[in-house]
């Protein structure tokens, strides 16, 4: 008799609010999150500035320093290293689910990458095949994907699209919507021209509304003003290839060649020279420098060997300016790596800009996050804390 009248009550007032009622509930319980190829977990990094607890349910990463990041700062109930060894019936629900598989075989910087057509560029089907798998009252009202523009791009001929659309067409047989966009990190607030290939699946029953893409947005913050950070206690570090007389003797070469373009250029804009970063990993025929307000890309590669030279320093970067430059404020996690593998693993990282902006817009739409609940603090340049106050 009871039943007779709460039950139609509820569907009731689930119509008239739909988006209320869920926002409600979404708040009662943390947010649960599954990442797949979690690096250093800029995923949930994002998400922490979005709702106000996130529960990392399971992680797959093949680092081991990696997953000993992961730990200490997001205390994940399940941490599997190869995702082709995980056992999926171990995994368990989640809300939110990240999907970052390693780039290197759509990537323009690598001439040996092969595409879908290897093992490791048909990584991201793993969780395709994980939502597959489960019933569809138990698949995460959004999916989250990243990788290199390439995966995107037309000009490629690595069969990047040709993957997209498959997974596409399989997400949208469980009854997902999916979006692809090729966005830069520049033009969302994070000073740093990095380009991505952005993907997200909203699951169709949950929709409370329609997922637009953030606007873009000034920077937050400009590079440059690295120039007033006071100087680090911490050392930088050096890479080994400047150690030999013939990689100094190169490093020399490609520190003089950025100074006398960069001078050149400022010349003509009779502007001061004040800031200059320089990639000294490189052969002299690409090399990179900035003079801001953007840095070029870090890579993996490049965040290894130590990051971009500040010539203006006399300095490599140190490991809180190369965190800061990928909008990571690094004291608040608890970082056990070498300076050497942090490097490479924020190289690696999807730009945290790209991944709270986005998230909050398929979190709106699904009715996790209340738009009146959301500060969008890369559109409001309130990223990090100043220098002044290490
Ligand atoms: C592009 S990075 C992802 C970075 C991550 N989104 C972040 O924000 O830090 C790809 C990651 O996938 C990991 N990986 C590569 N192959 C893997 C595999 N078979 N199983 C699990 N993780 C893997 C790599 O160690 C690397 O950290």
């Amino acid at each position: 008799m009871i039943q007779n009248i709460i039950i139609p009550i509820t569907i009731i007032i689930h119509k008239i609010c739909k988006a209320h009622v869920w926002t409600i509930i979404a708040i009662d319980r943390p947010l649960r999150l599954g990442m797949d190829f979690a690096g250093v977990g800029m995923v949930a990094m994002a998400l922490r500035h979005l709702v106000t607890r996130v529960e990392v349910r399971f992680v797959s990463e093949l680092s081991s320093h990696c997953q000993t990041f992961l730990r200490e700062n997001f205390q994940p109930r399940q941490v599997s290293g190869d995702i082709l060894d995980r056992n999926d019936e171990e995994t368990s629900f989640v809300d939110v689910l990240s999907c970052t598989p390693p780039c290197q075989d759509f990537s323009s910087e690598n001439s040996e990458g092969v595409g879908p057509h290897c093992k490791r560029g048909r990584l991201m089907f793993q969780s395709v095949r994980w939502v597959r798998r489960r019933r569809p009252r138990c698949r995460p009202r959004v999916i989250f994907f990243e990788n290199v523009k390439g995966l995107l791009s037309k000009s490629s001929r690595r069969g990047g699209r040709k993957m997209v659309k498959r997974v596409t067409k399989l997400l949208r047989a469980c009854g997902y919507e999916v979006h692809w966009k090729l966005m830069s990190a520049s033009h969302h607030g994070l000073p740093q021209t990095r380009q991505r290939a952005i993907g997200v699946a909203l699951l169709r029953e949950k929709l409370v509304r329609n997922f637009t893409w953030p606007a873009p947005c000034s920077l937050a913050y400009s590079v440059t003003d690295l120039q007033d950070a006071p100087q680090s206690s911490e050392r930088p570090w050096t890479s080994p290839k400047m150690s030999t007389a013939a990689g100094k003797a190169r490093v020399r070469i490609l520190i003089r060649k950025a100074l006398r373009e960069s001078a050149g250029k400022q010349r003509r804009s009779h502007s001061k020279p004040a800031f200059l970063a320089v990639d000294i990993d490189c052969s002299v025929r690409f090399q990179r420098w900035s003079a801001g307000p953007s840095l070029f890309c870090v890579t993996a590669s490049r965040g290894r060997s130590g990051g971009p030279y500040l010539a203006h320093r006399g300095r490599r970067m140190s490991r809180r300016e190369l965190s800061w430059c990928m909008g990571i404020d690094i004291d608040s996690y608890r970082a056990s790596m070498s300076p050497n593998q942090w490097g490479h693993a924020v190289g690696n990282g999807t730009p945290l800009c790209l991944t709270e902006r986005v998230l909050a817009q398929a979190l709106m739409a699904v009715g996790i996050l209340s738009p009146n609940a959301y500060f969008d603090r890369w559109e409001e340049g309130e990223v990090l804390p100043q220098w002044g106050l290490e």
